[in-house]
């Protein structure tokens, strides 16, 4: 899909579809105004008749597809409702742009122009809509001998920007690139199946990633990783066939200042979740296969980053495992020793996506990382409290925390603060190590699992992103296809260009 400034106004574009919105008042009218009542004088006031007549209401993400609009070049003219005015911002806008191109694809609609509202021609408003076209172009069709996207938006181009800002709004179409297509990056991984994408393999796309974007690769076999004595990775991995790994990829900034921040990308990725010994039931398993989501997060982020080019050096540090039930399998109440010295009890083998992040987190610390993110689908429990809505966010300090969901805001993410009080840690002490897996409660699932991560953080500032609620949704969205939805890649990226 080709994204493109276009600087004819917008009645002479011979598009197959013109994209405009319009904003909706308490008469549940739309408000003919601005954009909406140029086109409406381009259309011989054909728009304002609607809005009158009562279908056209500029509801939230309301469709309205004319056909051969008088006065205009293009074929259709399609208004998508934005909505009340003090309601918008650019997250309403991203969604406004992806629900018009799956609109207009799935009426095999090739081509495109988005006209935004006055107010909207700017670089952080366009970086926002082709955000949005980005993100509702993806399709799970790999495997698909006839492919949904036989239906497919070839171009697009954005309309209505003032001509002097054209080079400003090329620079924001090309950051909204390498976001966007990093997202998909994500996505397509965590769509794999387990069979194709085991620890490995997994490795080998991180590899050819690195290659292509110019950054700096490492991967840790299973000698390198039993040698660096990463013993609660390798508990896990001991019920596969499968050989873990360990990939670190590098973000290094061309001048590297003294004392400068190294951020951490710490991300799990268990390509399958059996449960282990402490296996799940098979209603919903397949599902087991977007366990690797926070890893693949992180190296979309760190894709996007190699085009971005943050000033600071940030790594990606991705623990890679099957949790498998194998005749070698670690068993409920095994005790393993993790890099850091800890010793844990294992008392849920399901609970394997925190040992794999505490060796992965020790290992982040001993290459220098300063400031520490993780994210994981972690636990049932965070959906149980934010269901697919809110990614669970815990953090220390607070005031660290408080920077990400900062950015989680600006980009439009759905992040939510957690608890993290030391009350919870009690909850993970054991009777015959260190610490246990799974705290001893019944409640409290998300925070005990976050806790038993920070024991391994110390005091190296640290967040923690559970999106297993948000990783994957199980019904489509006008602006998104169903499956994965590479949750947390923009917040990071943007966190991370920010630092
Ligand atoms: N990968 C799962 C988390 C998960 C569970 C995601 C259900 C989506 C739905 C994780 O490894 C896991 O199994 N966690 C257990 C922990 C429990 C045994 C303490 C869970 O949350 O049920
Ligand atoms: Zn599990
Ligand atoms: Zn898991």
């Amino acid at each position: 899909m080709q994204i493109q400034f276009e600087a004819q106004p917008f009645s002479a574009v011979a598009a197959d579809a013109i994209v405009a919105y319009v904003f909706g008042d308490k008469d549940k009218q739309a408000r003919i105004e601005g954009t909406a009542a140029e086109l409406d004088r381009a259309a011989g006031g054909k728009l304002k008749l609607l809005a009158e007549s009562g279908e056209l209401t500029g509801k939230s993400l309301e469709m309205s597809l004319l056909h051969f609009p008088a006065g205009l070049a293009a074929k259709r003219l399609l208004l998508v409702g934005a909505g009340k005015p003090e309601k918008f911002s650019h997250a309403e806008l991203r969604k406004i742009a992806g629900a018009a191109l799956r609109y207009l694809k799935s009426r095999g609609v090739k081509s495109f122009a988005f006209l935004p509202a006055e107010k909207d021609r700017t670089s952080a408003a366009a970086q926002a809509i082709v955000e949005g076209l980005l993100h509702a172009n993806f399709e799970s069709d790999t495997y698909q001998t006839e492919k949904k996207s036989n239906k497919s938006i070839d171009r697009v181009a954005l309309l209505g920007f003032a001509a002097a800002s054209r080079a400003e709004v090329e620079a924001a179409i090309e950051r909204a690139k390498a976001i966007g297509d990093s997202e998909n990056f994500s996505r397509d991984l965590i769509n794999e199946p387990s069979n194709r994408l085991t620890p490995r393999m997994l490795a080998s796309r991180a590899e050819a990633m690195a290659k292509e974007a110019g950054l700096e690769i490492d991967i840790l076999d299973e000698k390198r990783i039993a040698e660096l004595k990463m013993g609660a990775l390798l508990g896990v991995a001991q019920g596969s066939e499968e050989p873990p790994r360990m990939i670190v990829i590098r973000y290094r900034p061309a001048q590297k200042k003294a004392g400068a921040p190294i951020l951490g990308l710490v991300g799990k990725a268990v390509t399958f979740d059996t449960g282990g010994i402490s296996i799940k039931p098979a209603d919903g398993m397949e599902k087991m296969k977007y366990d690797m989501g926070g890893g693949a997060t992180m190296l979309g982020v760190l894709r996007a980053l190699a085009v971005l080019k943050p000033t600071i050096e940030v790594m990606a540090v991705v623990p890679a495992t099957e949790n498998m039930p194998g005749g070698r399998a670690q068993k409920p109440g095994d005790v393993q020793i993790a890099m850091s010295g800890k010793s844990i009890e294992v008392i849920n083998t399901d609970a394997e996506g925190r040992l794999i992040l505490a060796d992965a987190i020790t290992y982040a610390k001993k290459l220098g990382c300063t400031h520490l993110v993780d994210a994981a689908t972690l636990t049932g429990a965070i959906v149980v409290a934010l269901a697919d809505v809110h990614v669970g966010a815990f953090g220390t300090p607070r005031e660290y925390l408080d920077r990400l969901l900062e950015s989680a805001r600006a980009v439009g993410e759905k992040m939510w603060p957690m608890p993290i009080d030391d009350e919870y840690e009690e909850m993970i002490k054991s009777n015959i190590a260190d610490i246990r897996n799974v705290g001893s409660g019944k409640g409290g699932g998300a925070i005990t699992a976050a806790w038993f991560i920070k024991e391994f953080v110390d005091d190296t500032p640290w967040i923690h992103l559970d999106i297993a609620g948000t990783a994957w949704l199980d019904d489509a969205k006008p602006w998104a296809a169903k499956g994965p939805t590479g949750v947390a890649v923009r917040t990071l990226v943007d966190f991370a260009m920010k630092m």
